[in-house]
């Protein structure tokens, strides 16, 4: 019995282990402060603005937002952009109309195109898809405050290129910190100064990774602001009702106690 017990308890560690093993061949996520974080972190409209800029100008020559309406950029608590700029914006892209059967600029109620190149994968739900070192594992308590870290991943890939290159199979691989297995086909999309901002924003490629992050952050999703003003309201509304019924409990119970004591 003891020995079974032995047994079991070491392949549980022995697994554990493995697991902890795997989790640190993932790649290594950096810490970034965005301004979404927290129970009451919002999306900064100018960053959410600047990061459309930087998807629009360097990664949608490869990756799409297919689930992403193109009119959200017009709502509140995304990038909030007039609708008239949003209306320009979507003659940028051309989208195929299956009544006209051909092409055509795209409109407001369109989506954003799928991924120009087949390998390049869809970016709409990346943030969510990709967890970084706060989740999902653990108690819950720093998703909560933190978010689950897909943020911060996208950020610590697009700056966690180390320069090194390998070819396999005739494809060229970049070492790269943040991907898990260290080598990833995507070349190294930004640098520097690539994108200038009309307002003369910072544009090191630091910046750029979060800006760009903070906006694949927004399109995954869009209703974190009113997600986390509702459950503020819940959390209010639940705190007053406990000290209504606790004072209604002690009124009730004030006569049977009240003789106890006396
Ligand atoms: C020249 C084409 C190209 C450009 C430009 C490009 N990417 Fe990529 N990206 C790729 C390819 C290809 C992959 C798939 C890599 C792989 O599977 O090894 C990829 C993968 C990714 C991934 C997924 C990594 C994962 O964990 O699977 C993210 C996130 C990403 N790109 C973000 C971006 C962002 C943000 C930009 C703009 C700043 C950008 N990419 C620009 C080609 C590109």
């Amino acid at each position: 019995m003891i020995k079974k017990l032995a047994f079991a308890t070491a392949t549980v560690l022995g697994l554990s282990s493995g697991a902890a093993f795997a989790a640190g061949a993932a790649g290594h996520v950096e810490d970034f402060d965005f301004s979404f974080e927290g129970p009451f972190g919002t999306y900064d409209q100018n960053q959410l603005q600047r990061g459309l800029q930087i998807y629009t100008e360097v990664c949608s020559a490869c990756h799409g937002l297919k689930f992403v309406p193109i009119r959200s950029l017009s709502e509140d608590g995304g990038p909030s952009m007039p609708e008239d700029q949003v209306r320009a914006y979507a003659e940028n892209y051309e989208v195929f109309d299956a009544e006209l059967d051909d092409f055509r600029p795209a409109k407001p109620a369109d989506h954003f195109p799928g991924s120009a190149l087949e390998n390049a994968p869809d970016l709409s739900l990346m943030a969510k898809a990709r967890a970084g070192f706060h989740g999902p594992y653990g108690l819950g308590i720093n998703q909560f405050f933190k978010g689950i870290g897909g943020p911060e991943y996208i950020a610590s890939l697009l700056t966690g290129y180390t320069g090194k290159e390998k070819e396999e199979a005739g494809v060229i691989l970049y070492e790269n910190t943040a991907y898990p297995g260290g080598y990833i086909a995507m070349a190294p999309p930004l640098y520097d100064e690539q994108v200038e901002f009309a307002d003369g924003h910072e544009n090191d490629m630091h910046h750029l990774a979060e800006d760009v992050s903070a906006f694949l952050m927004w399109t995954a999703e869009p209703k974190m602001m009113a997600r986390k003003q509702a459950g503020f309201a819940g959390v209010l509304f639940l705190t007053i009702l406990s000290v209504l019924l606790y004072l209604t409990n002690k009124r009730i119970w004030a006569p049977v106690k009240g003789k106890k004591s006396g």
